[in-house]
């Protein structure tokens, strides 16, 4: 597995940076390339010849001490690596990380890199504990930086708890694994997907406006995931309370008949559609062009349907795959298999938004997708990204199968 791949160990400034030697000679008796960078605080800790002699490589510690001039080393490395591997990391390479700072030989590289990034944290319990450094990871592995969780034990700082780099064992088999995956074919490759979140707003005066409870975290979710599987990515959305995700084509849109608009030009270079969004099943008849004044006691709103987006979808498919959701509050196969029939859904992902945990807004959902035939898959009590993770599996061998 290890054979020929270029693995970019980073090495910061932490007592762990020890174990970083035994991993390196590790990765390097199984084949791999191994090219060392260490911050200037490793350096402290072991001395860079140690890497050298077992990496058979020179040791970048600065980044412009360039021995080769043909290249620019940072980009280089960062181009070259199948794999960046941070053993240990710190909280200030993390923070440096999660902030986009690229102020020294390593955070520039991993700046630059587009391979997957590993990370194994080692510090004290309390700075792992620390809101600073969960948010900095919180925000990374949002950005697909995978973890290696420290483990438990006696800490060279002399406390007992959370922090202790892994096992080089342990850190070994990660990379493993890691290189694996990246091999694995992506199973959206090549496929063109549209996917819609968040609520759709429809105004009611330039002041006023009528909406629902949709974060967008679901369908940004399943963007990311789709996005992950190897798809090209159209997100349409609507009001969010989450921040995009990179990596995918955002496209803005207000109202249903906003989103309509969005979603049918799009229709023609599209395989794949999954309307997570909350669509408006009314708007107002009219907007006021003025701030409606509370001159009477009671105001009556005269509302009209909205197109039903999903059902257009439907009625003009082809040979895409069309997924859409359905939100209910009770009888959820009944209405959610009604639906699929009646927008002419590939397949339909239910959620029983009274359910505690599922629906809108929150972190999580419980889903159960169905087809023709029935339910495909009860998924229990998810992470929102965890359920999208599972719904694009199940899409993509049905949507590949479809195309043939
Ligand atoms: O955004 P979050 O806070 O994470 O919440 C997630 C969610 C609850 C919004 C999501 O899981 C979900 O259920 N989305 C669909 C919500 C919905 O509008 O359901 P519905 O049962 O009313 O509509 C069924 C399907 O038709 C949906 O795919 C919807 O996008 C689509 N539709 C509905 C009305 C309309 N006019 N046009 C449509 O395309």
């Amino acid at each position: 597995m290890l054979q020929g791949k270029t693995i970019v160990l980073g090495v910061c400034g932490g007592i762990a940076a020890y174990k970083a030697a035994a991993l390196c000679s590790k990765l390097a008796q199984a084949g791999a390339d191994v090219r060392v960078i260490m911050t200037a605080s490793a350096t402290k800790f072991v001395a860079p010849l140690t890497f050298q002699t077992l990496s058979r490589h020179d040791v970048i510690t600065d980044t412009f001490d360039e021995k080769d001039a043909s290249v620019v080393s940072h980009i280089d490395l960062a181009d070259r690596a199948d794999l960046v591997v941070v053993a240990p990391a710190t909280a200030n390479m993390l923070a440096k990380m999660a902030h986009g700072i690229a102020d020294d030989m390593l955070s520039t590289t991993l700046l630059a890199t587009l391979a997957p990034v590993l990370v194994a944290p080692a510090m004290n319990v309390h700075m792992i504990d620390h809101p600073a450094v969960k948010e900095n990871m919180a925000k990374l592995e949002e950005r697909g930086v995978r973890f290696i969780e420290p483990g438990f034990g006696q800490l060279a700082c002399g406390y007992v708890g959370k922090g202790r780099l892994a096992e080089p064992d342990e850190l070994f088999a990660a990379i493993a694994a890691a290189l694996r995956e990246a091999e694995q074919p992506k199973p959206l490759a090549g496929k063109r997907v549209l996917v819609t979140a968040g609520g759709t707003v429809e105004r009611i005066d330039p002041v006023r406006y009528m909406t629902n409870d949709s974060s967008g975290k679901m369908g940004i979710a399943v963007a990311e995931a789709a996005r992950d599987a190897g798809a090209q990515v159209t997100l349409v959305y609507g009001k969010l309370a989450v921040p995009l995700p990179s990596g995918v084509d955002a496209v803005r849109a207000e109202s249903a008949l906003d989103m309509l608009d969005a979603v049918m030009a799009r229709l023609p270079e599209t395989d794949i559609v999954i309307k997570a969004a909350a669509v408006a099943d009314y708007r107002a008849e009219t907007i006021a062009p003025q701030k409606i004044k509370k001159n009477a006691e009671t105001m009556t709103l005269q509302l009209v349907k909205n197109p039903d987006i999903l059902q257009t979808v439907g009625e003009r498919k082809g040979n895409r795959f069309i997924v859409g959701f359905a939100a209910e509050t009770e009888q959820l196969e009944q209405h959610a298999l009604d639906k699929l029939r009646r927008k002419h859904c590939d397949l339909i992902v239910a959620n029983d938004v009274s359910q505690e945990g599922a629906g809108f807004r929150g972190d999580t959902n419980i889903v159960s997708v169905y087809d023709e035939a029935g339910l495909v898959e009860a998924m229990p009590l998810l992470g929102k990204k965890e359920a999208a993770r599972r719904l694009v599996a199940l899409i993509a061998p049905r949507a590949a199968e479809r195309r043939a």
